[in-house]
């Protein structure tokens, strides 16, 4: 699909930094927020040079890069490595890392410790999933002076209680309580919060509530901002992309067509070529060897 998005690229921009997303309600005129994952540098780059406001290094790192098919197998290790990879493309985007199943779950004072070795790979924040349960570890990693996404709805670390990825707060009771925790994470101290998996209704009656940004995926239009997995809008993934994800590139389909070319031309010799060797300028002895040169 033609995108009508003019791009950023080499525009000197300075560092988006908390303060500025937080300040991000597109009632008071605001641009949207444009949130992207990404998992290493070259992708680092590439969503930078795009101009997306915040890079989300995703536990989704599990599905999209690391063959796995749920994100609980992701690491606290494994997220560092990935958070690094993207700091060290030095982008204008704030990073958000996320917090891994597990890393945030078995005390309050681990939960700070796994937020504090996120930050110094390279986040700027970090996020984590989840409603009431969480205002304790959202208060005290906050309290550690480390910003906090928060993340309701459908919250795919729950896939084991929830019994798939479905969409959350489908009817009235689940609208309140999906309410509720988004005013009790406010309040905890997040500076914005992702909705993924809701009604759209819910969504922009949660976003008309909050006065921090919401950041919406299959949450429909009425969030402050949206946020898409690399992989899904560049077409890279193995397999259908979600009814809510929009593709704008085909690029799995691209990188076929070229390593199948690049396999037919080793394979008839036409790779490479004489322009693509090099050379020297005198004759080289280079001793008897079994075949003439
Ligand atoms: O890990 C991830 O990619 C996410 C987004 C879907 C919000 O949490």
């Amino acid at each position: 699909m033609d995108s009508p998005t003019p791009i950023r690229r080499g525009q000197p921009r300075g560092p988006t930094t908390v303060p500025m997303l937080r300040a991000r309600k597109r009632r008071t005129g605001a641009e949207p927020v444009v949130m992207l994952t990404a998992y290493d540098e070259p992708g680092a780059r590439v969503a930078d040079a795009g101009g997306v406001d915040v890079i989300l290094v995703g536990d989704s790192v599990a599905n999209n890069v690391l063959g796995y098919t749920d994100t609980l197998h992701v690491t606290v290790d494994d997220m560092v490595r990935h958070v690094a990879a993207v700091a060290r493309a030095r982008p204008a985007a704030l990073v958000v890392g996320d917090m891994p199943w597990m890393s945030y779950h078995l005390s309050v004072e681990s939960a700070v410790a796994n937020a504090a070795a996120l930050v110094r790979a390279g986040a700027g924040a970090v996020k984590l999933e989840g409603g009431l349960p969480r205002v304790a570890v959202v208060e005290a990693v906050v309290h550690a002076e480390i910003p906090v996404m928060g993340h309701l709805g459908l919250t795919p670390q729950s896939v084991l209680p929830m019994g798939g990825y479905r969409v959350q707060a489908r009817d009235t009771d689940g609208a309140h309580a999906l309410m509720a925790a988004a005013h009790a994470l406010e309040s905890a101290g997040c500076f914005a919060l992702v909705l993924e998996g809701v009604p759209d209704v819910v969504a922009a009656r949660v976003t008309d509530e909050l006065a921090i940004p919401t950041i919406g995926i299959g949450a429909g239009p009425g969030c402050d901002g949206q946020v898409l997995v690399f992989h899904d809008l560049l077409g890279l993934g193995a397999g259908p992309v979600p009814k809510f994800a929009r593709q704008y590139a085909h690029l799995a389909d691209a990188a076929t067509a070229a390593i199948a070319a690049y396999a037919s031309d080793v394979r008839s010799g036409a790779f490479p070529s004489d322009e693509e060797s090099y050379h020297v300028p005198h004759k080289l002895d280079l001793g008897q060897g079994s075949r003439p040169l």
